[in-house]
């Protein structure tokens, strides 16, 4: 049986010699990701992928990468969610592509009037910046609107960031003085060096774990005016990404808008919705 918790029996001087990750345990490993989160991981990776497990082994106190995919493979052992954790790439930022914020203000405007409340999905929301971001952007915009933001993501360690709200300082330097002012609270004694998300902006968004490659979303169909899923797909291979293209439209309201990341173009993904530039599209009137 797998030994649970740190094993006594490795002496600790041992461990930094393990031996490296070979490419076929790196292949396993690989194809477990992908069947667990939908992420293509580029053959390229061995070495980042060892430099992160290696923290995991490290803590386990694991001998070596093969010990470690029998530990992952054992279902009590509960590794799947730090498995997952160590090698999703969490890069996200407040503001990030910032040309999307004030269009989704554009669109949102121009579309009517304004739904109440006004439903938007942050798909991926890492560590907060980006729901964050959004909440902003709407109290600035439309005031007291009524507005609600659900912001998923499988990674359980990054909800935990996004939940407290509370970021270094470094985390929003480059922002505009009037954002800073609007949006945080600056520590002081022993939050020193830290910032704070108003309260008034926190609660319009609610943090919830959801893999996206799940088979059925717990939210209602149609029921988004904007969902953001940007710099997510680019992990994702091809029917993975058209799969969830079209799952997006159908929880988008009918004239909903989807945002993805720059570099994330839908292709021929775009059954049913418009593009508008900047990757941006708009679900058609009248779709399902
Ligand atoms: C690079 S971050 C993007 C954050 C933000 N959307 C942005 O653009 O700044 C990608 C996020 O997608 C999440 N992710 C990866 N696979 C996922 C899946 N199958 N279901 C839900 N979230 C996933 C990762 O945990 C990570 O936090």
């Amino acid at each position: 049986m797998t030994p649970r918790g740190p094993d006594p029996a490795i002496p600790s001087e041992l461990l930094p010699g393990r031996p490296p990750l070979s490419p076929a345990t790196f292949q396993t490993l690989r194809n477990l990701l992908h069947e667990h989160s939908g992420i293509a991981l580029s053959p390229h990776k061995l070495t980042m992928v060892q430099s992160r497990l290696a923290k995991r082994l490290r803590t386990l106190r694991l001998d070596s990468y093969e010990t470690y995919l029998e530990r992952l493979r054992d279902p009590a052992s509960g590794e799947w969610v730090a498995f997952i954790n160590a090698l999703t790439t969490n890069l996200t930022s407040f503001f990030r592509e910032p040309h999307h914020f004030p269009r989704l203000v554009e669109l949102l405007a121009g579309s009517g009037t304004l739904p109440r409340p006004i439903r938007i999905w942050s798909a991926g929301c890492s560590t907060g910046e980006e729901p964050y971001t959004l909440a902003m952007t709407l109290r600035q915009a439309f005031g007291a609107h009524p507005a609600e933001i659900l912001a998923t993501d499988l990674d359980t360690a990054v909800l935990d960031t996004a939940t407290r709200g509370v970021y270094p300082w470094a985390r929003i330097e480059n922002l505009d003085e009037a954002w800073r002012r609007f949006a945080f609270l600056r520590g002081t004694g022993a939050q020193e060096g830290k910032v704070r998300i108003r309260p008034e902006i926190r609660q319009l968004v609610q943090f919830e774990q959801l893999n996206l490659l799940d088979a059925s979303w717990p939210m209602a169909a149609g029921r988004f005016h904007a969902i953001f899923c940007r710099n997510v797909m680019i992990y994702f291979d091809k029917p993975t990404q058209r799969n969830l293209v079209s799952r997006f439209r159908e929880h988008l309201a009918p004239g909903g808008f989807l945002f993805v990341g720059h570099s994330e173009s839908l292709l021929d993904a775009t059954m049913g919705l418009k593009p508008l530039g900047q990757t941006i599209y708009r679900k058609q009137e009248g779709q399902p």
